[in-house]
């Protein structure tokens, strides 16, 4: 029996840092410019504020200008609009993160889309949208999430899928649909799948490549996938799991990973895996932002 390679987020997103770290250092010293990363949280949602402070600590490792925040649940909508609008103007901010979800009386669209383009880190403007879906990655910023999917199916496959299928499970916009666009320039033969979709597990089983970013713990069995492929587990499920007979709160990801590992070549652990990659990729489009600010090549 094989054992899939694990993939190692953690130290990826490690390596990472180290490089974003030193070309800040750089750029510090030669054109007198820090990156600077706003993070703007409503309410006291108790992960959303973990996800904050690690975005935070990593900005600070990098060696960033980092500002956080933090306005109350009941904020109106014209608060959380007139400090985007702030942000968008300081001139030492070069990227601008809402933390979602918002509280349910503000509405996430009108507040994402107010973010100047070139601000937009996260890279959820539908400018930014627009120029993945029409190919042109190199002129948008790439949601986070899915471009550290695609660090760590590059780092296995390389750069050029041809020839390869991909199978994505999950259709939201944070994940689902910007991967797929990344994969179909990557040239995969890209087949979306969701809730809806008949025999999910036979149309999984036809991939060399699977993410799984459906928001559902441990369903992704190993009879799923074809021997050999590429799991990348996008979910992150809070559970409830038995250590020592005592019951603790754990995360678990989309995939069954002792099933799956069983199968495929490679795949990403939960935790460990896609989620510092995601941080990661948050600190590069900062750097990134950075330097086009300054008319820098990128
Ligand atoms: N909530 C869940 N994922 C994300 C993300 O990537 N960015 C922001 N801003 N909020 C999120």
């Amino acid at each position: 029996m094989t054992v899939a390679i694990r993939i190692d987020g953690k130290a990826m997103a490690a390596n990472l840092s180290a490089t974003i770290a030193a070309e800040t250092a750089a750029l510090l010293r030669e054109h007198d410019l820090k990156p600077g990363l706003a993070a703007v949280i409503v309410g006291a949602d108790p992960a959303s504020q973990i996800y904050v402070r690690n975005k935070k600590r990593a900005a600070i490792a990098c060696g960033f200008h980092s500002v956080q925040h933090t306005l109350a649940s009941d904020s109106s909508e014209k608060d959380v609009l007139s400090l985007i609008e702030e942000l968008n103007a300081d001139e030492a901010i070069h990227g601008i993160l809402v933390q979602l979800p918002l509280p349910a009386h503000l509405d996430a669209q009108r507040i994402t889309q107010s973010i100047s383009p070139a601000k937009d880190v996260d890279a959820f403007h539908h400018i930014n949208i627009g120029k993945l879906t029409a190919g042109d990655t190199d002129g948008a910023f790439v949601p986070c999430t899915p471009a550290g999917c695609m660090f760590m199916i590059e780092e296995q496959l390389g750069s050029d899928l041809s020839g390869l299928s991909a199978v994505v499970v999950g259709r939201s916009n944070i994940v689902g649909k910007p991967v797929a666009s990344l994969l179909l320039a990557a040239n995969a033969t890209v087949t979306m799948t969701h809730s809806r979709t008949r025999d999910l597990a036979d149309v999984v089983r036809r991939a060399d490549i699977v993410i799984a970013a459906a928001g559902r713990a441990n369903m992704v069995k190993g009879n799923w996938i074809k021997p050999g492929a590429i799991v990348i587990d996008v979910g992150i499920n809070r559970v409830e799991a038995t250590v020592d007979g005592d019951t603790e709160p754990s995360l678990t990801g989309d995939v069954d990973f002792d099933e799956v590992s069983k199968v495929a070549a490679a795949i990403s652990p939960v935790p460990g895996g896609v989620g510092p990659m995601t941080i990661a990729m948050l600190m590069a489009n900062t750097l990134r932002s950075a330097k086009l600010s300054a008319g820098l090549e990128v």
